[in-house]
């Protein structure tokens, strides 16, 4: 055991521990002021007390200790936006927020989950922060939906275990859809010699195979149910004929200050709409690389990742994006093909899902390739007929309602 605590350490243990997030506000001189807290927390019943840790060299905290009251509001699930404004250092910070004096007169933020009216109690130094307790002279949950967590530097949500229901029942709808596709998947899986899937979003986040089928000596590596995240470059196919909403989403996981590479990734989905597939590589020398892409993927689709470890898989499939890059095939070139993915239209035009071929034959020439792109595009043509007709226009129209309706965080 450590027995001097160094920042970085302090601060990589605590952040295993999850935090509400509230935002104390005051009005000091006629203005609004607020500040985001982790450090929320309730101290005594008898009398009322409750307190947050602001640090001693905050700003807002300076203003705020200048106040007779405060509000503390919870921010709830959907308030991620709310909490970046609040967050960043800023004279303006309630620009374009909604908010009412409370019966103390400090700012309540509309939507917020619960809202404690307080007054300064005592301040207790420590170390770099300050314990601020307020005495609690009213309190109410005004709006009793779940709570927005912060985690590993990561925000989330809190699902009872109840939610899974909902999962199952998404889940079921998915692979209803991607029944549709079972004739055409197994045919491309013969013809092609391959590893063959169909896979569908259970969510705006991720890709889930609904369908495989192996041919040729290619073996089971993603079965139903292998979960692929919608995080650049993965899943281009499917993100580039979705909806603008779509695409921002997508694109809202690169990093933000990475303009460049957030053109790279446009021009990918642009490069995707115009040729009508993806095709990834494995160069010569890269099989490194790609399986490191593969070990990243399987731990996603392990499906326990903490924050930390998904910036941690993110950041992997950044570095391999080289594998998504356009390649002009020459017809009598030889190349070793990683996957091809076609996206598959539904009866509104939107992108349903997408077939992917893996585990192809290596050493191909550009001919033969090509040749099995056109396999993979006629086939998701034939699916997209059977969708258009009877029972398969509704399941899939059920879908969109379902894929288009909130999403519970
Ligand atoms: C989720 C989250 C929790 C935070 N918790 C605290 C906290 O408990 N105490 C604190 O002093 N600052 C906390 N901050 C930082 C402040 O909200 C704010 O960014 C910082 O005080 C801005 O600096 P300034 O007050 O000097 O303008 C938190 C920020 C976030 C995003």
């Amino acid at each position: 055991m450590k027995t001097t605590v160094d920042p970085a350490h302090y601060r990589e243990v605590m952040g295993h521990y999850p935090t509400g997030v509230a935002v104390v506000t005051a009005m000091i001189d006629g203005e609004p002021v607020g500040m985001v807290v982790g450090t929320f927390s309730s101290v005594s019943m008898d009398p009322p007390l409750v307190a947050f840790m602001p640090q001693t060299t905050s700003r807002t905290w300076a203003r705020l200790a200048t106040a007779d009251a405060w509000c503390i509001n919870v921010l709830a699930h959907d308030q991620l936006a709310l909490c970046r404004a609040m967050a960043i250092p800023s004279d303006d910070k309630f620009a374009s927020v909604d908010w009412q004096p409370s019966v103390l007169g400090a700012p309540v933020l509309t939507d917020a989950v619960a809202h404690v009216h307080c007054r300064p109690h005592a301040n207790v130094e420590a170390g770099d922060h300050t314990i601020a307790l307020c005495a609690v002279e009213a309190m109410d949950v005004a709006r009793p939906v779940t709570p927005l967590l912060f985690f590993q530097g990561g925000y989330g949500g809190f699902s009872p275990a109840g939610m899974a229901a909902k999962a199952d029942a998404d889940l079921i709808a998915a692979v209803r859809l991607g029944d549709r596709a079972r004739g055409h998947v197994e045919a491309l899986a013969r013809t092609l010699a391959c590893e063959a899937a169909a896979l569908v979003a259970v969510s705006p986040d991720e890709l889930t195979t609904v369908v495989s089928a192996y041919g040729g000596t290619a073996t089971m590596v993603e079965p139903m149910g292998h979960r692929v995240p919608l995080i650049p470059p993965i899943g281009e196919a499917y993100v580039a004929g979705g909806t603008p909403e779509t695409i921002d989403h997508w694109l809202s996981k690169v990093a933000p200050n990475d303009a460049d590479l957030v053109d790279c990734y446009r021009a990918r989905l642009a490069s995707v709409n115009e040729h009508g597939y993806a095709m990834s590589m494995v160069g010569p020398g890269a099989r490194a690389d790609y399986e490191r892409l593969g070990a990243a993927l399987a731990e996603y689709a392990s499906g326990e990742l903490t924050p930390a470890r998904e910036r941690a898989v993110r950041s992997v499939l950044a570095e391999t994006r080289h594998f998504f890059e356009d390649v002009d095939l020459s017809p009598d070139e030889i190349y070793d093909v990683g996957a091809i993915v076609v996206p598959v239209h539904g009866p509104d035009g939107h992108v349903v899902m997408v077939l992917r071929a893996t585990q192809l034959p290596a050493g191909v020439t550009g001919r033969v390739a090509a040749g099995w792109v056109q396999e993979l595009r006629h086939a998701a043509q034939a699916v997209a007929r059977d969708l258009s007709v009877g029972a398969g226009a509704v399941r899939a129209q059920d879908y969109r309602d379902w894929y288009d309706s909130d999403f519970p965080l």
